[in-house]
């Protein structure tokens, strides 16, 4: 279960949320707790989070080690701060900052070099799903992004499948509307990596995730856990998410 900040919650209000949250998901064995902070709260998080089961991930990674690169920030940086996971290519980054497969390919690849686990983003706009387009999308996406990975790095990536028109509108896809992109999304994992690299692959579903929706979802065997954007910035609902 990762939440994903966004661009909310200043280094006290971080340290006040995980202060809460913490014990709330202290006996939570089951899953993988990931939380995607600012990149200014990353230290903050892992100070807090530290000898717990919650981890901590940036919400982007550059793909060069250093350099000029104004606003960007390197695996080496998300390690040192703390992370162990990186989000890569949120629909925000594709839509307001020309983020594109093949700079979301070159990021997951910078994350996987420095031993950070990325979570990938795909998901069709509201256009394209109207027009019955989507299945093309997420497979272009998958063909032009997460498909020039080797088959070692692909094992350690975890996807995010996320409709655009789900996120932050309040309209969750259906559970089954849900597992029809994630069986697609495996397909073609399938097709590229293999039968058990489809088997094995983590696909999260990600739009408007809510404490009272979340089970609906989990019960689909074809999702394996949430991304969570507004629900995570509450300790009480992510923790009721993450304890579903
Ligand atoms: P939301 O965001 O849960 O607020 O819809 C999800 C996301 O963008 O990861």
């Amino acid at each position: 279960m990762a939440g994903n900040w966004k661009m909310y919650k200043t280094p006290a209000e971080t340290t006040a949320f995980f202060e809460k949250f913490r014990p709330l998901v202290e006996k939570s064995e089951h899953c993988e707790i990931v939380i995607c902070p600012p990149f200014t709260n990353l230290s903050a998080a892992a100070a807090v989070a530290k000898g717990s089961p919650i981890r901590i991930g940036g919400q982007n990674i550059a793909w060069a080690k250093e350099g000029a690169f104004t606003g960007e920030i390197s695996g080496s940086m998300l390690i040192a701060a703390g992370a162990t996971h990186a989000i890569v290519g949120h629909s925000e980054r594709r839509q307001y900052f020309g983020e594109t497969d093949a700079s979301v390919l070159k990021r997951a690849q910078a994350a996987l070099e420095y031993g950070l686990t990325p979570i990938v983003c795909v998901g069709e706009r509201l256009e394209e799903r109207e027009a019955g387009r989507t299945a093309e999308v997420l497979k272009k996406q998958f063909a032009d992004g997460i498909a020039g990975l080797t088959e070692q790095q692909f094992a350690k990536i975890v996807i995010a499948y996320e409709p655009v028109w789900a996120i932050g509108t309040g309209k969750t896809a259906t559970p089954e509307i849900a597992a029809d992109a994630h069986r697609v999304i495996r397909g073609e994992v399938a097709a590229k990596f293999g039968k058990d690299a489809a088997a094995q692959v983590r696909i999260l579903y990600g739009g408007s995730v809510k404490a009272d929706n979340v089970k609906a979802l989990m019960a689909q065997p074809e999702i394996d856990g949430t991304l969570v954007g507004g629900a995570s910035l509450d300790a009480v609902s992510f923790a009721s998410i993450v304890n579903f």
